[in-house]
């Protein structure tokens, strides 16, 4: 398997970092526009091979896309990261151009890959690569939620004092600041509600947290963070390539489900070799659901503003 990594910064390093580590895929392209920069990360991360015992071949392209032929999944994080006191939404502007070029690029070379996208504004990316491409919509992921919902376990686990991978949680809706929904209600830790364990201050503040997750990140690092970003595209590789058909949030094309439709967002997915396979129905109770549709609203705004660019 092949699989390419477009932005080869710090959360497209990182995330091909895991992608080999884990030994996903067999032949691993890093591509950059910046001259050099991927062909130096792609033999930094070569020079660990020997040293962490993995097999994934990893090489390095300055914007060659004839590298990267036959990949069988695509991560896309190109584009610039927000600096403190950015919003995602304030990088519009600059990201769209390049994400459209890249999806464009990549396909000609792929014709068949899945893509993932991590550039932001991640909901709105994602349905331009829907749209501008034309591809069958299961092959497009937005990755944002997986990573929201992680997040959302983290702050879950300082709370309870347990293991994030003995919870369950998903946020869904858009990945912004005020446009995702840690969905609280129906997070368990093992099947044990939450809620059960959290006074309702405790469960406020935790949905606060999850919110603000990337932008207090961003504050204390300078820029946008990568470890978690890059930790959970390569899941996404995972379950695509192993046909783990793993539940993750993703942002994907919606046609009626959760009541909306023309129009990329996060809901909890079957991740696998197709791509998303199925989406599930969590059932939103008239709160969530009126706070699913308000996040739609915002993130319909935002992608009104590609007509404008
Ligand atoms: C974040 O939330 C990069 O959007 C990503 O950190």
């Amino acid at each position: 398997m092949k699989v390419t990594v477009v932005g080869a910064g710090a959360v497209g390093a990182t995330c091909a970092d895991n992608i080999a580590r884990a030994a996903l895929a067999q032949e691993l392209v890093l591509l950059d526009i910046k001259e050099g920069l991927a062909e130096g990360k792609a033999q930094d991360m070569m020079q660990t091979a020997a040293l962490l015992g993995f097999e994934t071949r990893i090489t390095g392209s300055t914007n060659d896309y004839s590298k990267t032929a036959g990949s069988s999944v695509v991560v896309i994080t190109s584009g610039i990261p927000r600096k403190p006191g950015m919003t995602r939404e304030d990088l519009i502007g600059t990201n769209a151009g390049i994400v459209k070029g890249v999806a464009e690029n990549i396909l000609k070379y792929s014709p068949d890959a899945i893509i993932i996208v991590i550039s932001n504004p991640m909901d709105t990316m994602t349905y331009l690569a829907l749209q501008s491409t034309g591809i069958p919509k299961h092959r497009i992921i937005g990755m944002g939620g997986t990573l929201d919902s992680a997040r959302f376990k983290y702050q879950l686990s300082q709370h309870l004092g347990c293991s994030p991978s003995d919870l369950n949680a998903v946020v869904v809706g858009g990945h912004g600041d005020t446009t995702m929904i840690p969905l609280i209600r129906h997070a368990t830790w093992n099947s044990g509600p939450v809620t059960n364990f959290l006074t309702v201050e405790q469960q406020n503040q935790i949905v606060a947290d999850t919110m603000v997750g990337g932008a207090t990140l961003t504050k204390l690092i300078g820029t946008s963070a990568w470890y978690a970003p890059g930790a959970a595209g390569a899941a996404l590789v995972a379950s695509i390539l192993r046909d783990e058909k793993k539940l993750f949030t993703c942002c994907v094309s919606l046609d009626g489900e959760y009541g909306q439709s023309d129009i990329c967002l996060g809901v909890p997915v079957v991740i696998g070799k197709n791509g998303w396979e199925k989406i599930l129905d969590f059932q939103l109770n008239a709160e969530e659901q009126a706070a699913f549709n308000k996040s739609a609203d915002a993130v319909r705004n935002m992608n009104e503003v590609l007509k404008t660019l």
